[in-house]
Order: C-alpha cells, then sequence, then structure tokens
C-alpha cells in the first residue's frame, strides 16, 4: 500500500484564528457516528485487546474491514506482526467490557484483562461476554501519523445472541477531534 503524504499548510493564518478553527474542528469531527468494539488478537507468546471506536467495513467483495489503531500499543504491536484478530461486538447494555479494554492488555491464562475467551479458527481470542464477533486477517496497512491504519479480510462469523450493539454515541465518551 501507498503511504499518506501530509496535506499542504494553509499560510498566513493568524494564530488565534488557527486556535478557533481547532476547536471546530474538534467540534465537528466529534459528530461522526460509530460502534465499538474490543479488538483482539494472539499469537504464540502474547495476546491484547483494545476497545476501538475507528474501525467500519471497507469492502463486500472480499469482505475487508479497516480500522485505526494507536501506534506503541500492545495491540498494534501484535497486527503490524500479522497476528489474526477478532472484532468483539458489544452489546448496549457492555458499557463496562468497554471500560475494561481501555487498559492496557494483560492476559492471564485464559482471559484478557479479566474476560474468558476462546481460540477462534484463526487463532484469535473471542470474547466470551459478547454477542457477536467476527475473525480477520491483516491483508496491509497503511502509515499515516499516531495510528496505523489495518485493512484486514472477514474470515468468520461467531453470532452468540441477538442484541443490539452498544454505540459510541449513547456512552458520552469520545475519541475524535
Ligand atoms: C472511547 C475510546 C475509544 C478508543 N478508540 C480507539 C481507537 O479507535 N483506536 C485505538 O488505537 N485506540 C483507541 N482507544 C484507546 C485504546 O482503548 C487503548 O489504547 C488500548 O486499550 C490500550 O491497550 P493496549 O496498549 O494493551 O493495546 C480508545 C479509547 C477510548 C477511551
Amino acid at each position: 500500500m501507498t503511504a499518506l503524504k501530509a496535506a499542504p499548510n494553509l499560510q498566513n493564518r493568524p494564530k488565534g484564528v488557527a486556535a478557533v478553527e481547532q476547536q471546530i474542528r474538534k467540534q465537528v469531527l466529534r459528530k461522526l457516528t460509530y460502534g465499538l468494539y474490543v479488538v483482539t488478537a494472539m499469537n504464540e507468546s502474547q495476546a491484547a485487546g483494545g476497545t476501538i471506536n475507528w474501525l467500519s467495513q471497507a469492502s463486500f467483495q472480499p469482505p475487508l474491514i479497516m480500522l485505526a489503531v494507536k501506534k506503541g500499543s500492545n495491540l498494534h504491536k501484535l497486527l503490524e506482526q500479522g497476528a489474526p484478530l477478532a472484532v468483539n461486538i458489544l452489546g448496549a447494555d457492555q458499557k463496562e467490557v468497554a471500560e475494561a479494554f481501555f487498559r492496557p492488555s494483560q492476559r492471564e491464562g485464559n482471559t484478557i484483562n479479566g474476560y474468558p475467551f476462546r481460540v477462534g479458527v484463526t487463532g484469535a481470542p473471542i470474547l466470551d461476554a459478547v454477542p457477536a464477533a467476527f475473525e480477520a486477517l491483516i491483508v496491509g496497512s497503511l502509515p499515516g501519523g499516531d495510528h496505523t491504519i489495518f485493512v484486514a479480510e472477514v474470515v468468520e462469523a461467531h453470532l452468540h445472541r441477538d442484541a443490539p450493539p452498544l454505540e459510541m454515541w449513547d456512552t458520552g465518551w469520545f475519541y475524535g477531534g
């Protein structure tokens, strides 16, 4: 994949205007709507999980997703090595699960951050608690700023129960701007 180019700087903007524009940009970007997912990944020696909102489907055929993952996070370390991942879709009543995965990943036996998982067909950890999940394999990445955009192909889906998904707007949390 091609690396991103920085947008050209707009010249001669007074400092005060730039600050106001930055504030408006933040307000506007925070109006984007998102879901909240726990993305988990695992290789032979390590497992990681993080709550992510910068995630979307990106193609029907093949079924691709894209997600932006913070550089330096445990999740990033595994995904850049091409570890299989699972997108664990949280139920509307599972805010506390999202909170548990804001913290750095800690694996103990068959749990990550206290939540039990089973190993899927790709080797990715699937959380028992979630209503639905899918497994995906990394097919490319796009280095940009402080996050890397990973593209992955969906290879297996799991429906544990039919439940409405957790939506970012309903939580009062923001990650964006
Ligand atoms: C509301 C909210 C949304 C988040 N969304 C993302 C995201 O889209 N991408 C990301 O890399 N981190 C996101 N994070 C941060 C991760 O949850 C956090 O860095 C990660 O769980 C740290 O664990 P790790 O270092 O073990 O991977 C978000 C945090 C919050 C509070």
